[in-house]
């Protein structure tokens, strides 16, 4: 809770970039068993985007450019960069450093951070925390995930899930106290590390024949499991952050949860009392981008015009780890 302090951190502009190659359900049933009805009532999902063309720090770079060309801000004002991935283009240098690079940022300084589908609520809350010092006047938190590169499009469990995106946001001071992140709670419990993890190419188990052979460098995932704890651990966190903001359904303009299955959405804003209109949805669009999702939605609903200065949000997310939280602020743009 941080409501008595004088620094409050605001989303003031945001940024995006989705790859053009679209990947259809169609597509994925002439390469796995499976079909368009299954996928669209299981997931939400009808499509997702695949970079074919570079790395993760591409698109995150094309995001954060996008972030500047429609804010006006300059690459030299920047302080910091935050990247929340979990398809880092390799383990080092971190991706930062090569957003950093690609866009001229030379006065900034900046870190990975590995929260997997909750990797943006982690670095926003982070990135947050660096304004409110009162030390960081323009953090751009990014999250970015080329979820494409250690995807198996054999296996019709997974493949049907991920897609492509990176999005942008830049948090400074705000003036007016009314606007901005107003709290946060955030989780990890690493006893679900073996319900949706990659197996190979760290320390544990490092790149041999083998292990590619084994196909360690794909996503696992033990759906059914994830399911559940997913669907619990979103709508409790949510209903919990309403409680201790004193917060009711009519209070709050949108939910904006992680993209995961639209079931699990669905099943969250149940709980929280909200309508579909109080929503934020593009999963039929781009599937689950990851640490994307939650910054792309939000992007998409404030240029449309429906997201709207003076909005409470509540967002939420549940990932690989595991990992969960929920963040609520108000949103500060015009
Ligand atoms: N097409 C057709 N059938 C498929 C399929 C596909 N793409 N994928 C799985 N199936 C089959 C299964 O093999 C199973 O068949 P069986 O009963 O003969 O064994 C059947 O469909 C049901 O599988 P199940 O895993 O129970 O489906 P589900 O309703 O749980 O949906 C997921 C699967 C992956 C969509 C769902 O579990 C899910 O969304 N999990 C959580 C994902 C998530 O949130 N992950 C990230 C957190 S960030």
């Amino acid at each position: 809770m941080r409501n008595s302090q004088k620094i409050k951190a605001v989303i003031t502009g945001v940024g995006m970039y989705v790859p053009e190659t679209i990947l259809d359900n169609k597509y994925l049933e002439s390469i796995v068993e499976t079909n368009d009805e299954w996928i669209k009532t299981r997931t939400g999902i009808s499509e997702r985007r695949i970079h074919k063309s570079g790395p993760t720090s591409d698109m995150a770079a094309k995001s954060v450019l996008d972030l500047m060309k429609s804010t006006g801000l300059r690459a030299e004002e920047i302080d910091l960069i935050i990247v929340a991935t979990v398809t880092p283009d390799m383990f080092f240098p971190a991706t930062a450093c090569l957003v950093q690079d690609a866009i001229g940022a030379k006065n900034a300084w900046g870190f990975d951070l590995s929260g997997a589908c909750s990797g943006f609520l982690f670095a926003l809350e982070t990135g947050a925390n660096f304004i409110e010092t009162g030390n960081y006047k323009k953090v751009v938190v990014v999250g970015a995930d080329k979820m494409s590169a250690i995807v198996d499009y054999t296996d019709r469990n997974t493949c049907i899930l991920f897609g492509d995106a990176a999005s942008a946001v830049l948090l400074e001071p705000g003036e007016d106290n009314k606007y901005g992140i107003h709290d946060s709670l955030l989780h990890i419990d690493g006893s679900g590390k073996e319900s949706l993890y990659m197996k190979g190419g760290g320390s544990l188990n490092p790149a041999t024949h083998e292990t590619v052979d084994n196909k360690l460098h794909y996503i696992y995932q033990d759906g059914k499991a994830v399911f559940k704890v997913a669907v619990k651990g979103m709508a409790d966190i949510s209903v919990e952050i309403m409680k201790k903001n004193n917060l009711k359904s009519e209070d709050i303009a949108y939910l904006v949860p992680h993209q995961a299955n639209l079931r699990i959405i669905d099943a969250t804003a149940e709980r929280m009392g909200l309508g579909k209109d109080k929503v934020m949805i593009n999963i039929g669009k781009y599937g689950n981008t990851t640490a994307a999702t939650i910054p792309l939605v939000m992007t998409e609903y404030y240029r449309s015009g429906k997201l709207k200065k003076g909005d409470n949000l509540i967002l939420v997310a549940f990932g690989a780890g595991f990992t969960w939280g929920s963040i609520y602020l108000t949103w500060g743009i015009d």
